[in-house]
């Protein structure tokens, strides 16, 4: 096992008030059931922006509630990496506003693109960057606002997404410490692009009438393909997370997966040997809240003492690309 170069001292999440429940949809005239969607994914219900929450501020309630918990002030973060599939505008990265409403201003702040692996990615980035030196404290946040690119009129994805962001102030260690991240690993398939996508809306079919007329900037899914390609990658990034820490199933205190979907969820870890005991799970509360899904959890496993000192917990996620990625850390 290596030595942990990066210890995360704060937690925090941004979660709009307003609640949508099952029920809700009916409303909107979307044939569907809360029968049917709890069986199918476990989701009773999700959170929704309103008009006057964006990604961003959604980012700095996580942020902050973050840095005050690791007792880190905006003018010592090194680096912001948001990640995000639903940035606020395309350019400049949602992440520049996060810094400037923040008042980081020794921070260079990006955005991170790696869907609901994203935030897996985020951290395995700015460890990367205080293993080499460069920084010392980095905020790595994932915030969504995934009820602004799903399409409300396709029931087969609008009732899987919720909004949200989570947020931790990752540190590097001291020279023999022995907490913090043990593993990382991340991988991505870009053959399997089109199974989770959003077909126009970016610089290779811009924004149209005809883009508009069809529907084709919303969020578009082969629903059992990914299924399938979730449990078998999240399954493999397990595995190889465990490997890379030198530890077995049986070592892991807590798995917090991506929460896409409970029936994903028990299969990752069934396959991991990881029992539901030991599990993480707040999907029916949140929906898929993309790469904000493992920090709301891991921020709300801290807070109800699920996550402790001396915790040693494996997180793994799945998105689209599609991206995977799982890291074993130590509190
Ligand atoms: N309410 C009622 N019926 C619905 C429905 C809804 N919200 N959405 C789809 N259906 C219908 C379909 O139209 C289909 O009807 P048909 O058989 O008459 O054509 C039927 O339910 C079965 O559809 P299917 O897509 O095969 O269902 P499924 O068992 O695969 O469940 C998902 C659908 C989306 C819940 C499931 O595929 C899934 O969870 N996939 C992974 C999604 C995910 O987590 N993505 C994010 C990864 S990061």
């Amino acid at each position: 096992m290596k030595r942990p170069i990066a210890y995360i001292a704060g937690t925090g999440r941004g979660i709009p008030a307003r609640v949508m429940t099952n029920h809700d949809f009916a409303a909107l005239g979307i044939d569907t059931s809360h029968e049917w969607i709890v069986e199918r994914t476990g989701i009773m219900e999700r959170r929704i922006a309103s008009d006057s929450e964006s990604t961003c501020s959604m980012a700095a309630d996580a942020a902050r509630t973050a840095m005050a918990r690791a007792g880190v002030a905006p003018g010592e973060i090194d680096a912001i990496v948001m990640s995000t599939a639903t940035p606020d505008r395309l350019l400049p990265s949602t992440a520049v506003d996060l810094q400037a409403e923040l008042g980081a201003t020794r921070a260079a702040a990006f955005d991170v693109s790696a869907a609901c692996t994203g935030w897996i990615y985020g951290m395995t980035v700015a460890e990367g960057l205080m293993h080499s030196g460069v920084i010392q404290t980095a905020l790595v946040v994932g915030a969504e606002k995934m009820s602004s690119i799903v399409d409300w009129q396709d029931r087969s994805t609008c009732i899987l997404f919720g909004d949200g962001a989570g947020a931790v102030v990752l540190k590097r260690n001291k020279s023999q410490a022995t907490k913090g991240i043990l593993s990382t690993f991340i991988r991505s398939d870009g053959t399997l692009a089109e199974l989770l996508w959003r077909p126009s809306g970016g610089a290779k079919h811009p924004f149209s009438q005809d883009v508009l007329d069809d529907r084709s900037s919303y969020v578009r899914m082969a629903g059992r393909e990914t299924f399938r390609h979730a449990v078998r990658s999240m399954s493999e990034a397990c595995e190889r997370a465990l490997d890379g820490a030198k530890l077995r199933a049986d070592d892991i205190d807590i798995l917090i997966p991506h929460q896409a979907n409970i029936r994903i969820i028990e299969s990752t870890a069934k396959y991991a040997n990881v029992p539901m005991e030991k599990v993480f799970v707040n999907v029916d509360r949140y929906g898929n809240t993309s790469s904000a899904s493992i920090p709301i959890a891991l921020d709300e496993a801290v807070e109800s003492g699920r996550v402790k000192e001396g915790t040693t917990a494996l997180l793994v996620a799945f998105g689209a690309g599609f991206t995977w990625g799982s890291m074993v850390v130590r509190f």
